[in-house]
């Protein structure tokens, strides 16, 4: 590519931002007044396919008698996996995609990115296609005094057009990133929203606006703007380098409350934000757009863990914790802290095996003949298998119920406990699973 074609490349890439913004469709789903609501359910690739089928049956248990009236309809749709991706030479097959749109909202497992090539991530396209602006992703451990939620705009900024750098060979590369008013207008409206019905009174709004001064400068701007309309919350500019520092500071990270951030930093501070709650394996986010919402693990499909043998040790925790999201954004508050509840009950057990310093707030149960995948957050097969609902929600420990460690007399009878004693707090919450 020489320069002209470069720059033709580059003004085809403007008028298509143009047309998307022309396009942004801001007719609400209401859900308050929907005779009839559809979940998707699609289990992606990896671990997806093993946590989303747990998460898939406790959804059911939930809703059982509004599946049986009609008025939810929960619809397992099949094809979002890298084979068939990859075949069809779509990041979402057209024919899935069709399905996804039938539903007003999806709760998806991981999927897989081939690093590398040209297949997009068909995470990337389905916020896109569904046009699911705000990335909402909560932090939560009340013993440090943690509670915030990020707010992270998840339709452009650097994802945007993440395929379509341009190059020139052998000299240079170069990416976009993309700010548009009326996208930052929509997630600072969301986050101001949710700050005012919340009782929150602070919003940090965090760019690098001193150095990425067009888009981060014109984010802030607006999230100021927006800011006006809500005199009783104070509108914060941080960059986004303190802020990562701040969230490792103990003296001050429990200050915040909610964030509004572009996309990438967004996807950064959130892993670092769930790495402190007890890791990836315990953050739920939620992908919501006016039309249709997904629902998601923060996490990937740790192929890893399916290359080890080791998908039964995923943590259900993050896409569990999505679900309680799921229907707390169609407005089955009472089946969403239902699953709070059986969760929060589970999150203070102690079981501490040997070598391993435990405090109350954590559940500790520890395979030690193994590395780690997921840190401290991966538990144990046994558990996942028999009830998706055995829950350490902080710093989660695993089960141990490996060939190496089942021999280990001392970690079996700790797991039984374990067990036994979850399992007795979820069906004091009606959530028994068996
Ligand atoms: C996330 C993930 C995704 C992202 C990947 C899978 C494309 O890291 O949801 O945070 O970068 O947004
Ligand atoms: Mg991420």
């Amino acid at each position: 590519m020489d320069i002209n074609q470069a720059c033709e490349a580059f003004k085809k890439l403007l008028e298509e931002q143009q047309a998307r913004i022309a396009a942004m469709d801001c007719t609400k789903t209401d859900f308050t007044t929907k005779k009839v609501v559809t979940i998707g359910v699609v289990d992606g690739d990896g671990i997806g396919p093993i946590i989303t089928q747990h998460a898939a049956r406790v959804l059911k248990k939930l809703l059982a008698d509004e599946v049986e009236a009609g008025s939810i309809v929960i619809k397992e749709i099949q094809g979002l996996t890298i084979e068939n991706r990859m075949e069809k030479g779509q990041a979402i097959p057209d024919d899935v995609l069709a399905e996804i749109k039938s539903c007003d909202v999806v709760l998806k497992g991981p999927t897989t990115t081939p690093h590398g090539g040209t297949l997009e991530s068909a995470n990337v396209a389905m916020r896109r296609e569904l046009d699911l602006y705000a990335n909402v992703r909560p932090t939560c451990v009340p013993e440090l005094g943690i509670d915030g939620v990020c707010y992270r705009e998840n339709s452009e900024g650097e994802y945007v057009l993440g395929s379509r750098g341009v190059e020139i060979p052998d000299k240079l590369a170069m990416d976009f990133k993309v700010t548009t008013d009326a996208g930052t207008r929509r997630i600072a409206r969301a986050a101001f929203e949710y700050a005012k019905n919340n009782g929150k009174d602070n919003v940090a709004i965090v760019t690098k606006a001193n150095i990425m001064k067009k888009t981060d400068g014109n984010f802030s701007r607006i999230c100021h703007e927006v800011a006006a309309e809500y005199p009783d919350i104070t509108a914060e500019d941080w960059y986004i380098d303190i802020m990562t520092a701040n969230l490792v500071n103990e003296a001050r990270r429990s200050q915040f409350q909610v964030f509004v951030l572009p996309n990438l930093y967004g996807d950064i501070i959130t892993d670092e934000a769930a790495q402190i709650q007890g890791g990836v394996g315990t953050a739920g986010s939620a992908n919501i757009g006016d039309r249709y919402a997904m629902f998601e693990a923060i996490h990937g499909s740790a192929p890893r863990m399916i290359e080890m043998g080791r998908g039964d040790y995923a943590n259900p925790a993050s896409v569990l914790k999505a679900c309680a999201m799921l229907l707390r954004h169609i407005g089955r508050t009472e089946a969403a802290g239902k699953l709070e509840t059986a969760m929060d009950a589970c999150s203070g057990l102690v079981v501490a095996p040997e070598g391993i310093t435990a405090k109350k707030g954590d559940c500790v149960i520890v395979d030690t003949a193994r590395g780690e995948e997921f840190g401290e957050v991966a538990f144990g097969s046994r558990q996942v298998k028999e009830s998706a609902l055995v829950l350490p929600l902080r710093k989660v420990i695993r089960i141990a119920t490996d060939a190496d460690v089942d021999h280990n007399k001392e970690n079996k009878k700790k797991e039984d406990e374990a067990f036994k004693i979850c399992s007795e707090k979820i069906a004091k919450h009606g959530l028994d699973m068996k």
